[in-house]
């Protein structure tokens, strides 16, 4: 195993991914951020440095940490925010699992700011490694003009009658365009330079390899079909799981989760358009100046290096605006493991309610909209053993024992929540519209679909289970950023025994003395 370090300084800085300028939050000026690789075993060490206004963490998407809950980087739930001025150092290992997966921010919505990368754990036992050449990594992502910390205010005062921010563009690797003329030029913020015409992602191609293309959606809020014309794209991996191979033209992606596709490069020398189509049909109000069609080339070597390719969409299928995953009879893990059982089952509903008084629309988890605490996190307080949270923002779900754990996920809301779960992968035993009816609704229990974010359906239902071994308080949550942010958040106190015995490094403490974020 070899330790891998890496120096990190998060700070501001006007940036125009998609022409048009504005203040970025960005990790050592790049925007995606640094690419953190390593190996299965490998220890991975990231000095960050805070040099913005607000207390920041970097959560690592989908890693265990397992034995190191306290490095999960969730403010609130595992720690005080970085303070500004500040440093910490996060550092973990990663014994067991290998695939695509991200790092963002987890301090409000800061990550929709730009502070995000991508993370990649390799190994040798990954069954298709045999498959591929090259690997190359896609981040698809909404894109707003304005600072999601005003957004959010926005979306959470009574002005917005709770509809969500929309966004104004997308990016694929921090690239893409905007059309600054005409009627969209009243919206955005005055005195910011708009270029037409910024340059777009470009992926050089070789004529007879084959690549692994990892496709992240890094996004806030806005969910995504992926293609690129005229090859076929054969999924290998769905958020850090190896699946099955199964051949796709166009593949729905929601808010934070992953997949990995081989594309064989098999097609005439030339530019091929990459096609991220925005789910806009899946959001309440259409935004005029929205493009939905997010761009990024594919050029063969020896092509030339025109701007835009004329490829035809591939698709044969007709675009239907489902806003929901793909479904689990397609995607199949490569490895069976057994399925946990339901030792313990637990219903959680999704809603939204109005707060008559102040005329603002709230997330709740049951009968909890999640605030997050400032000055200390519900780890640092379990550890303490105060034993009773703040009933009224933070629903924390002891969970004692090491069994199986089964969740009942009901949607009552009329949008799609893509709903990911800290330090574990979800076992997804089944999910549609309507009422999910026990001992009616069949179940899969024989090698289903694992992963780490799942798609709730819009009036609908998902039942997971996963396995109780990993002691920390996990974050459970919608990863729609207005919507984490307006409460969709609940936590599980896994094994409360083991982690009153967490040695956690007293510098992690001593954050929460100057905490604000
Ligand atoms: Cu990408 Cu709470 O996570």
């Amino acid at each position: 195993p070899t330790t891998r370090y890496y120096e990190w300084t998060v700070s501001q800085q006007t940036i125009a991914p998609d022409g048009l300028e504005r203040p970025m939050l960005l990790v050592n000026g790049m925007f995606p951020g640094p690419l953190v690789e390593a190996n299965t075993g490998d220890r991975i060490i990231v000095k960050v440095t805070n040099n913005i206004v607000n207390g920041t963490a970097i959560h690592w998407h989908g890693m265990f940490q397992n034995g190191t809950n306290w490095m999960d980087g969730t403010v609130g739930v595992t720690q005080c925010p970085i303070p500004p001025g500040q440093s910490f150092t996060y550092n973990f290992t990663v014994p067991n699992q290998w695939g695509t997966y991200w790092w963002h921010a987890h301090a409000a919505s800061q990550y929709i700011d730009g502070i995000y990368g991508p993370l990649i754990i390799h190994s040798p036992d990954e069954p298709h490694l045999g498959r591929y050449q090259e690997d190359v990594i896609m981040m698809i992502a909404d894109h707003y003009h304005i600072d999601s910390g005003s957004l959010v205010t926005w979306y959470l005062s009574p002005d917005s009658e709770g509809t969500e921010p929309v966004p104004d563009s997308g990016v694929i690797n921090g690239r893409g365009t905007f059309d600054c003329s005409g009627d969209s030029q009243a919206l955005f913020p005055s005195g910011n330079k708009c270029t037409n015409g910024a340059p777009l992602s470009v992926f050089n191609f070789k004529a007879g390899t084959t690549y692994r293309v990892r496709i992240i959606n890094s996004g806030g809020f806005a969910d995504f079909q992926f293609s690129i014309d005229n090859h076929d794209l054969t999924v290998i991996e769905a958020d850090g799981v190896d699946m099955q191979p199964v051949q796709v033209q166009r593949l729905p992606i929601h808010v934070a989760q992953r997949y990995s596709v081989l594309v064989h490069a098999n097609q005439a020398i030339g530019n091929y358009w990459v096609r991220a189509l925005m789910n806009t049909n899946c959001f309440n109000t259409p935004n005029p100046a929205l493009n939905p069609n997010i761009e990024a080339i594919v050029r063969y070597e020896g092509a030339p290096s025109t701007q835009t390719p004329n490829s035809a969409d591939w698709s044969s299928s007709a675009w239907v605006a489902v806003c929901v995953d793909l479904t689990l009879d397609m995607l199949k893990p490569y490895f069976t493991v057994p399925v946990p059982p339901a030792d313990v089952s637990y219903h959680l509903d999704v809603s939204f309610q109005t707060i008559n008084k102040e005329h603002i629309n709230l997330g709740y988890m049951n009968q909890t909209s999640w605030r997050p605490l400032m000055n200390d996190s519900t780890l640092f307080q379990s550890q303490r053993g105060i034993g009773t949270f703040d009933v009224s923002s933070q629903l924390v779900i002891p969970l004692n024992a090491t069994n199986g754990v089964q969740l009942v996920l009901n949607n009552l809301d009329e949008g799609s929540h893509p709903f990911h779960f800290h330090g574990h992968v979800f076992h997804v035993l089944g999910w549609g519209h309507g009422n999910y009816q026990p001992g009616v609704t069949p179940l899969e229990l024989v090698n289903p679909l694992r992963r780490d974010t799942i798609t709730i359906p819009a009036y609908g239902w998902t039942v997971v289970r996963f396995v109780n071994d990993n002691p920390g308080m996990w974050a459970m949550h919608c990863h729609i950023s207005w919507h984490s942010e307006s409460g969709l958040l609940v936590q599980f106190e896994s094994l409360p025994d083991r982690i009153k015995s967490f040695e956690i490094p007293e510098e992690m403490k001593s954050m929460c003395a100057s905490s604000k974020a």
